[in-house]
Parts: C-alpha cells; sequence; structure tokens
C-alpha cells in the first residue's frame, strides 16, 4: 500500500469499511422501491463511491460530474468549475450526490443550485467526511460518513496537489 511521506492516520482502512457498509444498509434501506441514481463527484469521490455503491443492494444506476474548486492547493476559493458533466437527463430522477468531504460547504451548495434546476424527483447529499466548525451554508447533508476535527486530510480519494489520492486510509497532513 503507498504510504504518505508523514502518515498521520486519521481514519484506517477498517474503519472506513465499516462505516462505508453502514451507509449502504442505510441508503438500500432509504431508497428500496425507489429508482436511485447515484452521482459521483470526481475527482475525490472515486474510492468512497465505487465501495458504497458495492455496500448498496438495491438496482441502482451511477453518474459522474467533475467539479473543481479553484484556489490554492490546500483551500477552496468558493469558485466552482465544471470539469464534466453528468451523460443524462436527472429529470424526475431520484438523485444522491456522493462527495468525498465537505469543508465550507461552498462547492455542494453550487452543485445542489445547479442541478436542482434540472428537476430532479428528489435530490440529497452524502458525503464521506464533513468539517463541522468550517461548515459556511445551512445546506442539509442527509448522509454524513465521519465528521471531523479542522484538519486538512488526504487518501481513499483525496489529494494535496493531486497525490496522496490512492492511499487506503485517511491521513492528515501537519
Ligand atoms: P468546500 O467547497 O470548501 O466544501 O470544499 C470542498 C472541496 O475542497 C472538496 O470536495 C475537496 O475536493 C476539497 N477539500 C476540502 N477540504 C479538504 C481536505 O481536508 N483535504 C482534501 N481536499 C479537501
Ligand atoms: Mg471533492
Amino acid at each position: 500500500m503507498p504510504t504518505a511521506p508523514n502518515p498521520n492516520v486519521l481514519i484506517s482502512a477498517s474503519d472506513l469499511e465499516k462505516r462505508v457498509h453502514e451507509l449502504g444498509r442505510t441508503l438500500a434501506r432509504d431508497y428500496a422501491g425507489k429508482d436511485l441514481l447515484c452521482v459521483g463527484i470526481l475527482k475525490g469521490s472515486f474510492l468512497f463511491f465505487a465501495d458504497l455503491v458495492r455496500a448498496t443492494d438495491l438496482p441502482l444506476e451511477i453518474d459522474f460530474l467533475g467539479a473543481s474548486s479553484y484556489g490554492n492547493n490546500l483551500s477552496s476559493s468558493g469558485v466552482v468549475k465544471f470539469t464534466l458533466d453528468l451523460g443524462r437527463s436527472i429529470e424526475n430522477r431520484h438523485v444522491l450526490l456522493i462527495e468525498d468531504i465537505v469543508d465550507t460547504g461552498n462547492t455542494m451548495q453550487y452543485l445542489v443550485e445547479t442541478l436542482k434546476l434540472r428537476n430532479p424527483a428528489s435530490l440529497k447529499l452524502c458525503t464521506l467526511l464533513l468539517k463541522p466548525n468550517k461548515l459556511k451554508t445551512k445546506m442539509p447533508i442527509d448522509y454524513v460518513g465521519f465528521k471531523i476535527e479542522d484538519k486538512f486530510v488526504i487518501g481513499y480519494g483525496m489529494d494535496a496537489a493531486e497525490k496522496y489520492r490512492n492511499l487506503g486510509y485517511i491521513g492528515y497532513l501537519e
């Protein structure tokens, strides 16, 4: 397994696996009988997304959105750039947006406002990580994997200047 130069572990691979399976069971219960479309926000959610949909025993469909927030490498600016749009219409679909981490909430808020204009039947949000102390928006987040303290985290999809996305655990940089 690849390691970071300073591998401070915040959430181990086995704790991630346990929590992702719990979330999958919750989604399977909440969306039973509904036609669910899971939308992963690239790039950060790619590993969480892959594990979560496999833990969700439903005949769901998947799609992806690419978003990147302008800013320096370690903090987001609130200006969001779409790098990839959805492949298909979401009109009348039950859409679940799946993110790696919500920090200020700017990215999620922007995506929600944009997607609501496309008239989904429902639009809910799921994030693996939430930094409650940094959150600036009032938007409700329906599913949260872990609430974490205000540290810059890497791994399990998340990067620092595009590195460390392939770590199997969540670490943090000092
Ligand atoms: P927000 O718009 O401030 O909520 O930031 C959201 C985006 O910034 C996330 O989707 C991540 O791509 C990135 N981000 C925020 N905090 C971290 C972090 O601690 N590590 C890695 N990326 C982060
Ligand atoms: Mg992200």
